[in-house]
């Protein structure tokens, strides 16, 4: 009996221990940069994506970006907000002192859509930061939007990307909507004339690059830029929680978090600021992040 009571606090006290660091961790923020440049690999070829490890840096100081004479924009996903520990005014701060060009939302507003306002509130004040700083604010849905009106969407203040592309100094952003896990339809890529100019697609899912290169309709997109994943969000040893829980492609090849390239297209993924299910995350902080655009 004793050796049981003892095992059994010991196992409470690490739950106890995990629980706390998972909870403090999604309220840390880390603000990254990732560089995309033009891609090396053949159009439609998945069979490899290689990470550019050299593209893409955490916790760096927004100021020190600044001045860097590349489009660039500030990149925020995966607001979950009813589990979102990261204030508004931290996000704002970021976007002020880094000199963006845009912010991009990429989806997945809140985890309950009767409580979207929430969500659509928090993004409406980074909505007003934009405008104050005369920059658009562009964005698309993720899975867990799928069950909002376009009305309640809209609340976000963002230009929706999925009504058209948007043309921000040399870049033409377009977006595809995630039509979530049930019956998933990959979204087609706006057929464009981009007068020479870089396409970024913003797509939550990174999976749809998959979709989309199997049918040799990735048009001409050269850049992606994502989130859903959350990094895994409670990162586990062996990767369980994407090999268990997750039905992702993707992240089963280890493409998570950074910059890749692959298929002919050099892409971000974002591991988002919120979380989903619970309110923890375990090696794998909250992210904002400043994406440059290099030719
Ligand atoms: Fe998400």
């Amino acid at each position: 009996m004793r050796y049981f009571l003892t095992a059994f606090f010991i196992l409470l006290g690490c739950y106890l221990i995990v629980n706390l660091v998972g909870f403090l961790e999604a309220h840390k923020l880390c603000i990254s940069h990732a560089v995309l440049r033009p891609s090396k690999t053949s159009k439609n070829d998945v069979s490899r994506f290689v990470k550019q490890k050299g593209s893409y840096a955490k916790n760096v100081d927004p100021s020190s970006l600044s001045n860097t004479k590349n489009t660039k924009i500030l990149f925020i996903s995966d607001l979950h907000a009813e589990f979102c520990f990261i204030p508004a005014a931290k996000v704002i701060d970021t976007i002020r002192k880094a000199n963006v060009d845009a912010v991009v939302f990429g989806g997945d507003i809140c985890n309950d859509p009767l409580k979207h306002e929430v969500g659509t509130s928090y993004l409406f004040e980074i909505k007003k930061a934009c405008d104050e700083l005369h920059i658009p604010f562009l964005g698309t849905t993720g899975n867990h939007d799928v069950h909002l009106t376009k009305e309640e969407v809209l609340k976000s203040g963002f230009t929706d990307l999925r009504d058209g592309p948007v043309k921000v100094r040399d870049i033409i952003f377009s977006g595809v909507n995630d039509t979530g896990k049930k019956d998933r339809v990959w979204g087609d890529v706006s057929d464009i004339d981009n007068e020479g100019l870089t396409h970024v697609l913003i797509s939550h899912n990174p999976d749809w690059l998959l979709d989309a290169a199997s049918k040799s309709r990735l048009g001409n997109v050269d850049h992606m830029i994502s989130g859903h994943i959350h990094g895994g969000q409670i990162c586990l040893p062996f990767r369980l929680e994407i090999m268990v829980i997750r039905k992702d492609v993707l992240p089963r090849k280890r493409v998570i978090n950074g910059v890749f390239d692959g298929a002919g297209v050099t892409f971000f993924i974002g591991r988002g600021i919120g979380c989903v299910l619970v309110p923890f995350r375990l090696f794998a902080r909250p992210e904002i992040t400043i994406v440059e655009f290099e030719k």
